[in-house]
């Protein structure tokens, strides 16, 4: 009897693990997003990423000005590989949930704001919102949403953080698909 008492949990337990482990996608990386997201039609979101500031946000950490930052943090390792630094410029994903597409040395790219792709990239799912939701797309349901998920970067925790102004930054980097007509 207490065996069966200690084996169920156990058993529930290894159930859980096994469902979680399934459902986790897989990080893809930009080129794979790019493929469709890139033509004028589209609103050639991978050519304003690449422009902004976070396609750059992991190469940052390599200047002197990351280095004197991280010196003066008491961090031992080079900047581009603490995770103190990492965590905000890129997305340093557990090497099981890497792709072979996936490079951390990408920042902060597509998937890093709209969830790991390997479950949603198809053109069936992406075609449907609802779809690509349920397979891991991220959702943003207003304004405050999208602003609320900048701020988990955009915050004083950030070492050069002076302020973070919603509309001015969202208009430095949204990318939508243009309106048809
Ligand atoms: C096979 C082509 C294809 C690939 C690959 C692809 N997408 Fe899409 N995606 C689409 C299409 C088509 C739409 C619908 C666009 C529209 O509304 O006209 C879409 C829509 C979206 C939307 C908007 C969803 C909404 O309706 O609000 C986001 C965000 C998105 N894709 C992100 C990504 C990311 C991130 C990746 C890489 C992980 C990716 N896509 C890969 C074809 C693709
Ligand atoms: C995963 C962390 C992360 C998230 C989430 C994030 N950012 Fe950033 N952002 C950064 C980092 C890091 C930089 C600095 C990159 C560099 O200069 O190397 C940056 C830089 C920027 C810049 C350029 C700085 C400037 O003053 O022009 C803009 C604009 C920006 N982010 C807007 C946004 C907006 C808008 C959102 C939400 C939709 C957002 N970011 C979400 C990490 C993030
Ligand atoms: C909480 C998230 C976060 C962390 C942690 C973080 N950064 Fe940043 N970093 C940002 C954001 C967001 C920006 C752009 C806006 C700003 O300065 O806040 C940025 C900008 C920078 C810049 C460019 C500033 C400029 O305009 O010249 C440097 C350099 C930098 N970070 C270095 C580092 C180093 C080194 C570390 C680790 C010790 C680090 N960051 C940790 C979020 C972060
Ligand atoms: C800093 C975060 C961030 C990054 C990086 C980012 N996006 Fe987005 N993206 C957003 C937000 C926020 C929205 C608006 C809410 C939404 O539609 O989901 C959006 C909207 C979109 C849309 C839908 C636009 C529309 O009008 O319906 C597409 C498509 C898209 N992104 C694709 C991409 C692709 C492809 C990349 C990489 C090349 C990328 N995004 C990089 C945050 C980001």
């Amino acid at each position: 009897m207490r065996k069966i008492r200690i084996l169920i949990p156990v058993i529930v337990l290894l159930v859980i693990v096994g469902i979680t482990v399934q459902a986790q996608n897989k990080y893809i990386g930009v080129k794979q997003c790019s493929m469709c997201h890139k033509t004028e039609k589209q609103g050639k979101q991978f050519d304003i990423w690449q422009k902004s500031a976070h396609a750059n946000a992991y190469k940052t950490l390599a200047t002197d000005k990351s280095k004197e930052i991280a010196k003066a943090k008491g961090i031992t390792k080079a900047a581009s590989e603490a995770v103190e630094c990492l965590e905000c410029h890129a997305t340093p994903v557990d090497a099981k949930l890497a792709d072979k597409g996936y490079d951390m040395k990408e920042g902060v790219q597509c998937e890093t704001c709209h969830g790991a792709g390997s479950a949603f990239k198809t053109m069936n799912v992406m075609k449907d919102k609802a779809k690509a939701v349920a397979a891991g797309l991220r959702e943003f349901k207003d304004n405050a949403a999208i602003e609320a998920y900048c701020k988990t970067c955009h915050n004083d925790k950030s070492p050069t953080y002076k302020g973070f102004k919603f509309d001015e930054m969202w208009g430095k980097i949204k990318h939508p698909v243009p309106k048809a007509g």
